[in-house]
């Protein structure tokens, strides 16, 4: 089976590569290939996952390719990962949202569109190449805004494309973790909403829903990331438990105020660390140590501000132990290639999970994964409270969408004057004005 990495030289490849290494079953991944713009990165990544695969027997081959439909032939499996404009991309979209007193957020409000105008075009010209070249691949997406940038990309690839993150697992797996629980073939996370935008409404183990239990003890609730991030008294206000994203929405004007404070935005300080990585890695003998020291430091750091706004400690031990983006990935591929009919929470089109979205309508909900694809299973419920927060999004991604595949300015502006962390048209375009000031990707917009 044959692998093709599109963001190849990113940092989270050994992630997926070392959990590549652990699949012993037979059909697993025997080649992966690597595609990426930098060769430098290239070379960096191969040496660090020669290493990761001494000792081990029939690791896959790996291959690097600066040529995408090179890197496609053949795919079987297309994981995409790619950030247009890098991480300095990612910091000017915190800047420029600052200096006008939004987020910039690399994936909510100002930060989420900019970033999404940026990688459209990219994305579907991969898509159209994906369909040309390995048309019955599947892609997994994971490049960001990731439910927005799946529904785009759907219109290329219908249901061959499916949209991952690792947050609502991350989430479930934390709040089992508070109940001296964790994630098995027993448990069933009840969850439902857009990327980075949703709610776990339901823990079901053997059967059994816990969150009830959970909600009851104060003190479980303020032990794992989401319930310190939004206090335990609103947690049990809610009755159900929010993505870790929901907090710019929630604690607004404290995040701002935390990231006006800091002396860095996340953006930045991640363009300087892996800056650094990079060159580091490139010469040291051993770059996969260099690159387990970054990955730690990254996940130690990880919404350092949000955690500030609400003077929360250091981060669970737990937590910097890796296992949700590249476990989901898997998870997925071998529940497709295996018909394995494994239950994954994905962002796949609604089909009519959620009633009051339309089929269309990209989702974040618990799907079976079986050799035809992912299937929304159905039931998710949206809590009352969110419905209208999800229905804004939505319209924001699809104007977001309009903008980035057809070229239109005024759907980009209707995107951003509509988002409920812009509060003025005004700001809206002067936001715009300074991302298409800023970034040469933008040069389409008419
Ligand atoms: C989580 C989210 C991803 C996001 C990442 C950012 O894993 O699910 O969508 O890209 O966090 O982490 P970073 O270390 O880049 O701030
Ligand atoms: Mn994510």
């Amino acid at each position: 089976m044959r692998l093709t990495m599109i963001g190849g030289g990113g940092f989270r490849t050994p992630l997926v590569h070392a959990a590549l290494l652990r699949d012993r079953e037979p059909g697993r991944v025997t080649s992966v290939a690597l595609v990426d713009i930098d060769p430098d990165r290239l070379r960096t990544m191969a040496r660090i996952l020669a290493k990761q695969a001494e000792g081990v027997a029939d690791a896959p081959t790996v291959t690097t390719h600066t040529d995408a439909a090179e890197g496609l032939r053949g795919a079987d499996f297309v994981f995409s990962a790619i950030r247009v404009g890098g991480l300095q991309g990612r910091a000017h979209d915190e800047l420029i949202g600052l200096s006008h007193g939004v987020i910039g957020q690399e994936t909510v409000g100002f930060g989420g569109i900019s970033y999404a105008l940026r990688t459209l075009p990219t994305a579907m010209h991969l898509a159209e190449l994906v369909k040309r070249v390995a048309p019955d691949a599947w892609v997994i997406n994971f490049t960001n805004p990731a439910g927005l940038v799946t529904e785009a990309m759907a219109r290329v690839l219908g249901s061959r494309v499916i949209g991952i993150c690792d947050s609502p697992i991350g989430l479930a797996r934390r709040a089992l973790s508070a109940l001296g629980l964790a994630v098995g073939p027993n448990v069933e996370a009840d969850y439902a909403g857009l990327n980075h935008l949703g709610w776990l409404t339901r823990l079901r183990v053997d059967g059994v829903d816990r969150l009830p239990e959970l909600l009851g003890r104060p003190d479980q609730i303020e032990a794992f990331e989401e319930g310190r991030l939004f206090g335990a008294e609103w947690i049990q206000t809610l009755g159900v438990l929010p993505n870790e994203y929901l907090h710019y929405y929630s604690y607004e004007r404290e995040v701002l105020h935390s990231d006006q404070l800091a002396s860095q935005t996340r953006g930045r300080y991640l363009l300087e660390q892996q800056t650094g990585f990079w060159a580091d890695a490139g010469r040291a003998p051993d770059p996969l140590a260099v690159w387990e020291a970054a990955r730690l430091d990254r996940e130690a750091t990880y919404m350092a501000t949000n955690r500030d706004s609400v003077g929360m400690g250091e981060r669970n031990a737990d937590d910097l132990v890796s296992g949700g983006y590249e476990n989901v990935a898997i998870a997925l591929m071998r529940g497709i290639a295996y018909d394995e009919h494994s239950r994954l929470i994905l962002n796949v089109p609604n089909a009519g999970t959620i009633a009051w979205l339309d089929d269309d309508a990209v989702v974040e909900v618990p799907c079976v994964v079986d050799a035809t694809g992912a299937h929304p299973i159905p039931g998710a419920q949206v809590p009352d409270f969110g419905r209208g927060l999800v229905t804004t999004i939505k319209y924001v991604e699809r104007e977001t969408i309009e903008a980035g595949v057809g070229g239109s300015r005024a759907a980009a502006l209707r995107a951003l004057a509509h988002h409920p962390l812009i509060d003025s048209v005004k700001v809206a375009h002067a936001l715009l004005d300074g991302a298409r000031a800023t970034f040469p990707e933008l040069s389409y917009l008419y």
